[in-house]
């Protein structure tokens, strides 16, 4: 088996992180979720109260933790962070410092493992040079009632409306700031994940055989 990247890129809710999952288990490839980063930054400003508009303070932050933990916990996915997440990710310092840790990440496993990677810059900036490079779409509604049951099945109070709101303000934040905005990577195949997750699964499967098997 080649030890591949693959990148997955969309919006938020559009089920990358499930299908990156089913990816990593079906090809034996490493997970590595962008996003657990960001919200774990979030985390550590949000219990410091740092005003998160001040870059300076959020500096000081990152420089006293050289490592974030990949570990991915359910408390990180609550609207709360995902707000903050989003807010951090328009400032260029934060992606350096994160898209440095991706790297090094790789660059020392690349020889245990092939990796299979999820966010929003992944194929445009962080991996341009990735073996298959994904696009997942999905209409904003349909993200949003996902979500909305997604916060329901972790305990969370929340309303629909408002989730749909979130989620137009996350995207508009993600798609129209100056550095690493949301895009269709160059190169990439985009899949709509609005159907069955089976026939999506298919169309991946089918892009990676390709790879792996020249088939
Ligand atoms: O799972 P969901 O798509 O809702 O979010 P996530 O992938 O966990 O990312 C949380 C936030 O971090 C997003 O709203 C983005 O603003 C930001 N992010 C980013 O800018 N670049 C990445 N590669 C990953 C996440």
């Amino acid at each position: 088996m080649k030890k591949i990247i693959v990148t997955i890129d969309g919006p938020a809710g559009s089920g990358k992180g499930r299908i990156a999952k089913y990816i990593s288990k079906k090809w034996g490839l490493y997970h590595l979720d962008s996003g657990i980063l960001y919200r774990r930054l979030a985390e550590v400003l949000n219990n410091k109260n740092i005003d998160l508009k001040n870059i300076d303070k959020v500096k000081k932050i990152i420089k006293k933790h050289k490592n974030l933990s990949f570990r991915k916990n359910k408390n990180l996915r609550s609207e709360k962070i995902s707000n903050i997440a989003s807010k951090i990710a328009v400032f260029q310092y934060v992606r350096k410092y994160i898209n440095k840790l991706q790297n090094d990440f790789v660059i020392q496993n690349i020889d245990k493992k092939g990796f299979v990677i999820d966010g929003r810059d992944i194929g445009s900036v962080v991996f341009k040079n990735a073996d298959l490079k994904l696009y997942i779409d999905v209409d904003v509604k349909i993200r949003a009632k996902r979500r909305y049951k997604q916060l329901i099945d972790i305990g969370e109070k929340s309303i629909y409306r408002q989730i749909l709101k979130d989620i137009r303000l996350r995207d508009k934040l993600d798609k129209n700031r100056k550095n690493s905005p949301l895009v269709i990577p160059k190169g990439a195949y985009v899949i709509k994940n609005e159907s069955s997750l089976l026939n999506t699964y298919n169309k991946i499967n089918k892009l990676i055989e390709k790879i792996q098997y020249g088939k």
